[in-house]
């Protein structure tokens, strides 16, 4: 059975819309941890779009499970995660103008480059986990310059438009999963599941953790709606 990373991304960015300080995603991470979250995951952005640098320095004290922290593969984020120390970086793609990470890193075409990230990372004992599509060429680069994880993108796969189109895409991701796994790679996946979609991932033989964010915070917005109006109404009918 994979774990559960639980992406909070998305509760700075409703703290970040007001430029004010809740809802914490530290507050955020504790709960997720009660409610039985294996991992806690945190995108820390070059333009600091939701995560702040703050959150993960304090998410690394509070987290009591294991941080993951993806990031682009550039000199400020790696100066930052080797001061960190997360348990794990993710390395993602990252172009300012999207509006969240899209598709895998070409990993095959920079090898040089991303093995030396790889390298000062995994030297000071903070395993690395590249962000994937399951490409056979984009698998084995990974395996060459030395990572220990891959994370499989699903996104392709979450936003297939039909019941055969989806079929294929994880038909794609199972033979992903399977030559990463006989290539020696740990695997991981992530990206746009949803309570709908995630069961026929998480049936994946060998994979080990399902990284997961938008469809757990839209549903604790949905969920915890009643309680948060009685308490406001609770407040004013005080007067
Ligand atoms: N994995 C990676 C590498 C991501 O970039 C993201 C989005 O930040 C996720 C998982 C979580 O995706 P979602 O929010 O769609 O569940």
């Amino acid at each position: 059975m994979p774990t559960l990373g639980v992406n909070i991304d998305h509760v700075a960015t409703i703290r970040q819309a007001r430029r004010t300080v809740e809802p914490d995603p530290v507050g955020a991470a504790v709960l997720a941890e009660l409610a039985g979250a294996d991992g806690i995951t945190v995108h820390l952005r070059e333009d600091r779009r939701h995560i702040q640098d703050r959150d993960v320095y304090l998410l690394r004290e509070t987290v009591r499970t294991h941080l993951n922290l993806e990031m682009a593969a550039t000199d400020e984020m790696v100066a930052i995660a080797l001061d960190i120390k997360p348990d794990y970086v993710t390395l993602v793609p990252e172009k300012r103008e999207e509006v969240t990470t899209e598709g895998g890193l070409e990993i095959a075409a920079v090898l040089p480059r991303m093995t030396d990230v790889v390298t000062k990372l995994q030297g000071a004992n903070i395993p690395v986990s590249l962000f994937i599509d399951a490409d056979p060429a984009q698998i084995e680069a990974s395996a060459k310059c030395g990572a220990k994880f891959i994370e499989l993108h699903t996104g392709t796969y979450a936003e297939a438009k039909s019941e055969e189109a989806q079929a294929k895409e994880l038909a794609v991701l199972a033979d992903g999963c399977e030559r990463a796994i006989a290539a020696g790679l740990r695997v991981n996946a992530g990206h746009g599941l949803t309570y709908w979609n995630t069961l026929p991932v998480a049936q994946l033989p060998g994979m080990e953790e399902l990284n997961i964010g938008h469809t757990i915070i839209s549903r604790a917005v949905l969920v915890g709606i009643e309680r948060a109006v009685r308490e406001m109404k609770e407040i004013i009918n005080q007067v």
